[in-house]
């Protein structure tokens, strides 16, 4: 049995070659940056603020996303070389099946289901909390049984998953100017927050910057972070290890640079143009989200922020409905965009494991008038539909953390092993110090995935354990890898 045969990056470039799967390669840098910028800002900063503000970091929530930050730097590095060495859809899951064989490919895959159909949950449960909010706004509540936190079903979060899953199926082009114009509408809300909001800043409300630790209720048990409970740490929040522990959870606001790296294949010059795409959207959202938390924790209290909908609650808090209104519309639009992207990238890895063979091939089968993989979206889209519908947020956001955190893992040891397997290869973009830095990278990610909760270790081992089952039940014996020999 050999469960680490590996698909050549020659057989990877080739499969892209071929004319009836040739992507038209038209994307520059700068669509990338944008493209980035538009998967990246969602949920996180319109939402986790507020929830992670009140309950784990207090106002020193700024320095949790300087953290989450530079682990996602690091990160990013290693995608980079990746991306400019194997300019192939499909990330992590064509990286890892290039250098560490079949069977991590395939973990990893498994890995970014998670990631991508739960965080487009994730962030349709976002886009549901603007929208009640911005209903309100205008004298219209929605019954408490269908939209926020006690609600029977999700009904706004289910209803928008299922048009952007028709959208998908329909098979639309997400032009670059379309995108661009719905960036531009989320980076100028992001602006329009930062400003409007700068005039008021109380200075009290800074005082104490990090909130003393506290042992809480709220972090006991299966609740606690894994790091606590390994080391007999009383939980506690806030605090510094509060801000470790936000910083793990506000990462969910980077997701989506990674996303950046399946658009290698349709780059004009995706060696130098991919690693500036992916290094330039994450630097403007990094800065985007320190400001951004600064001053919503300026303006009101961290123990007052609302955690559905907090930017522009805390418009209304001060009595700007009207730019209340406004940032709602724009994170509508913002959110949208995520949603749409990571259902897209998600068709995209499914799609690459189905051609390899490791699930049903049928599943891939293009739609005779729509050009779209119909069965693969619609089948995402249900499921992410009834995660959207029925799961509740929080626990959501920290299984498609930990989902990422592994993925980020298994690239960094990946740009490693490749170095050493195929020196040979042309890498336009090196990380430098290695293996140093791609360690470091590892134990970073590492660090981040112990502060989250041991449920949600508990859950991610349980998905973890059925992708083994469904490789070895199925995926081996369809592999194409297997059929056609090794690419070693
Ligand atoms: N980073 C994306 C968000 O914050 C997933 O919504």
């Amino acid at each position: 049995m050999d469960i680490f045969r590996t698909k050549s990056v020659e057989q990877s470039i080739r499969d892209t070659e071929d004319p009836e799967h040739q992507l038209r390669k038209r994307l520059t840098a700068l669509d990338l940056t944008v493209f980035g910028i538009g998967v990246i800002i969602g949920t996180g900063i319109f939402v986790l603020t507020g929830q992670v503000a009140k309950d784990t970091a207090g106002p020193a929530v700024a320095l949790s996303f300087v953290v989450a930050g530079v682990v996602c730097g690091l990160a990013a590095l290693c995608y980079a070389e990746f991306a400019s060495t194997i300019p192939v859809a499909g990330s992590a899951y064509t990286f890892a099946f290039a250098t560490l064989g079949e069977f991590p490919a395939w973990v990893i895959g498994w890995d970014l289901l998670l990631e991508l159909a739960l965080a487009a949950a994730v962030v349709a449960v976002g886009w549901s909390g603007y929208f009640a909010s911005m209903l309100e706004s205008i004298g219209l509540p929605l019954p408490a049984a269908v939209a926020g936190d006690n609600a029977v079903i999700n009904l706004p979060a289910v209803i928008v998953v299922a048009i952007l899953t028709a959208v998908l199926v329909a098979g639309i082009k997400l032009s670059s100017r379309v995108n661009l114009i719905l960036v531009i509408t989320k980076v100028a809300v992001v602006l329009v927050v930062i400003v409007a909001g700068l005039f008021f800043v109380k200075a009290a409300n800074y005082t104490p910057f990090i909130p003393e630790a506290v042992s809480t209720a709220r972090v006991e048990g299966v609740k606690a972070p894994l790091f606590q409970v390994l080391f007999g740490i009383t939980p506690v929040a806030f605090g510094v290890l509060g801000i470790i522990s936000a910083a793990a959870i506000v990462f969910f606001a980077f997701i989506g640079f990674d996303v950046v790296a399946t658009a290698a294949e349709e780059t004009i010059t995706p060696q130098r143009d991919v690693p500036r795409g992916i290094f330039g959207s994450l630097a403007i959202c990094t800065v985007l989200y320190v400001a951004v938390s600064l001053v919503v924790v300026g303006m009101q209290n961290y123990t007052q922020l609302s955690t559905a909908a907090p930017l522009s609650d805390a418009f209304i808090a001060v009595g700007q409905d009207w730019l209340a209104t406004i940032i709602s519309l724009g994170a509508l639009a913002g959110l949208t965009t995520v949603v749409l992207v990571l259902l897209l990238g998600q068709t995209r890895v499914l799609f690459a494991m189905s051609r390899d063979g490791l699930v049903p091939r049928g599943l891939a089968r293009v739609h005779p008038r729509f050009g779209t993989p119909a069965r693969l979206t619609l089948v995402i889209g249900v499921v992410t539909m009834a995660l959207a519908g029925f799961v509740s947020f929080g626990e959501l956001a920290e299984l498609v953390n930990i989902g990422t955190l592994f993925a980020f893992v298994v690239v960094s040891i990946g740009v490693w092993v490749l170095r050493r397997t195929r020196p040979d290869l042309p890498r336009a973009f090196r990380v430098p110090l290695v293996p140093a830095l791609p360690i470091l990278s590892v134990l970073a990610c590492l660090y981040l995935m112990l502060n989250l909760p041991v449920e949600t270790w508990l859950r991610f081992v349980v998905w973890m354990v059925l992708g083994v089952l469904v490789y070895f039940g199925y995926s081996y014996r369809h592999s194409r890898a297997g059929r056609a020999g090794t690419g070693r």
